[in-house]
């Protein structure tokens, strides 16, 4: 979102136009911004020439924005059974979608191997199972690398207290079963956490994961995950994809010289992807002020719509699209539900908010609307993309009472 003239555009497109045709609270995808990301991270990231990348769909659904994503060569991390079948309908073929698994179900299991889609195994248990129903058939095995690292404690997912993957010291265990029931793995795969910034323990955990793949003769590819963070707050540093990418290529290229073959290195971003492109538009509907000094800025959306800032602390820059030549002043911005961890921000400068202004918070690409929900029964919002020449394209319709209703019929 750029300041042309005195107004915000979006490749051209006004975002107060945006706003007035499709209405608030709106979700706006910028295709362009997301374009550069998946470019980034192919040509740094992507330094190894055999590089695949998995777009992990739960970050953000849309079907506009999956298909831009995997328009470009970028394949599926699936969590869900759900997620896997929404992917198959939005045309990615089974061999370009991985599942990792998490506490499956037997149906969930037999579903997704009859959809011939590989399972990133996170327990011996499931292993197990799979094995003796699915005895010679091909499998992945996520191990928790006993390092973690995300933008918050409550987003790392690996060490010894995370519930995911299977500990590293159980690799003997793994291969017993896999000799067991003759199952062949492919692959194996670590994801540390969510959000990480440095560059330390991703490096950490790509050691612990080659050392695992040095033991297993079978593979075709090594996945290291996703979780590449974002710089919300202005004043972050980015995280240094070319140097990280460099080190991933001469670790990886190092490790398949000692291996003999030239494996596939995998990795499945979903907030470094969508992030930035995300806008949620919402209209400041109820200004008011309080005996301290504050001012509560009241808007048409909430943590229904937008749950990170009441559900983790996350910080969302925020701007006034309709007044950014107004005076700054500190807001504390509120949202519609009836819960006091409904704010976005606290004391946060913006330029000065009128009832009626359109306030957008930024980088809700990634982890908004696939997170919210239908609590105090309030419908969820429209989603549009804006492609490179400024087209705005209704990407969902937003949701109505009867759609909410209808669930009860
Ligand atoms: N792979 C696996 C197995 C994952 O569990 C995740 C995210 C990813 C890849 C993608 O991670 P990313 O590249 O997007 O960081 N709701 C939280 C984030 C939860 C992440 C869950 N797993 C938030 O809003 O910050």
């Amino acid at each position: 979102m750029q300041l042309e003239n005195g107004k915000y555009v979006i490749n051209g497109a006004s975002v107060e136009d945006i706003a007035k045709e499709h209405g608030t609270p709106l979700y706006v995808y910028d295709l362009k911004i997301i374009g550069e990301r998946v470019n980034d991270l192919k040509t740094k990231i992507g330094a190894y020439k055999n590089t695949k990348f998995m777009y992990a769909i739960k970050t953000n659904y849309n079907p506009d924005v999956v298909k831009f994503i995997t328009s470009k060569g970028i394949g599926i991390d699936a969590v869900s059974l759900e997620e896997v079948k929404l992917a198959m309908k939005f045309g990615v073929a089974a061999e370009d979608i991985m599942y990792t698994e998490n506490n499956m179900t037997d149906a969930e299991m037999d579903e997704t191997e009859e959809l011939g889609v590989l399972i990133n195994f996170g327990s011996i248990s499931r292993l197990k199972k799979y094995g003796q129903k699915y005895p010679g058939n091909k499998v992945s095995v996520r191990f928790n690398p006993n390092v973690g690292a995300a933008s918050h404690a409550t987003n790392i997912t690996g060490g010894p207290d995370s519930k995911f993957g299977v500990s590293y010291e159980y690799l003997d265990e793994v291969l017993k079963v896999c000799e067991e029931h003759n199952l062949t793995i492919v692959g194996v795969h670590e994801h540390i956490g969510s959000g990480w910034l440095g560059l330390e323990e991703p490096l950490v955990a790509m050691d612990v994961i080659l050392d695992i793949a040095r033991q297993i003769p079978t593979l075709e590819f090594v996945d290291c995950g996703g979780g590449f963070g974002v710089p919300y707050k202005e004043d972050q540093e980015p995280l240094d994809i070319e140097t990280l990418g460099q080190k991933f290529n001469e670790k990886f290229t190092a490790f398949c010289e000692e291996y003999g073959r030239e494996l596939t290195l995998k990795f499945e971003p979903g907030r470094f992807f969508v992030a930035e492109g995300g806008h949620l538009l919402t209209e400041v509907n109820t200004l008011k002020d309080s005996p301290n000094g504050k001012i509560f800025a009241g808007t048409d959306t909430g943590m229904h719509h937008l749950v990170r800032p009441a559900m983790y602390g996350s910080y969302h820059p925020m701007r006034n699209v309709s007044n950014p030549e107004g005076a700054t002043k500190n807001y504390d911005v509120t949202g519609n539900i009836c819960e006091s961890a409904d704010f976005f921000g606290k004391d946060f400068p913006l330029n000065e908010l009128r009832e009626g202004d359109i306030l957008s918070i930024d980088f809700a690409g990634a982890y908004g609307l696939c997170m919210a929900s239908n609590y105090q029964f309030r419908p969820l919002p429209a989603e549009v993309t804006v492609d490179e020449s400024g087209t705005v394209k209704l990407a969902r319709r937003r949701q109505t009472f009867e759609d909410l209703y209808n669930f009860y019929e």
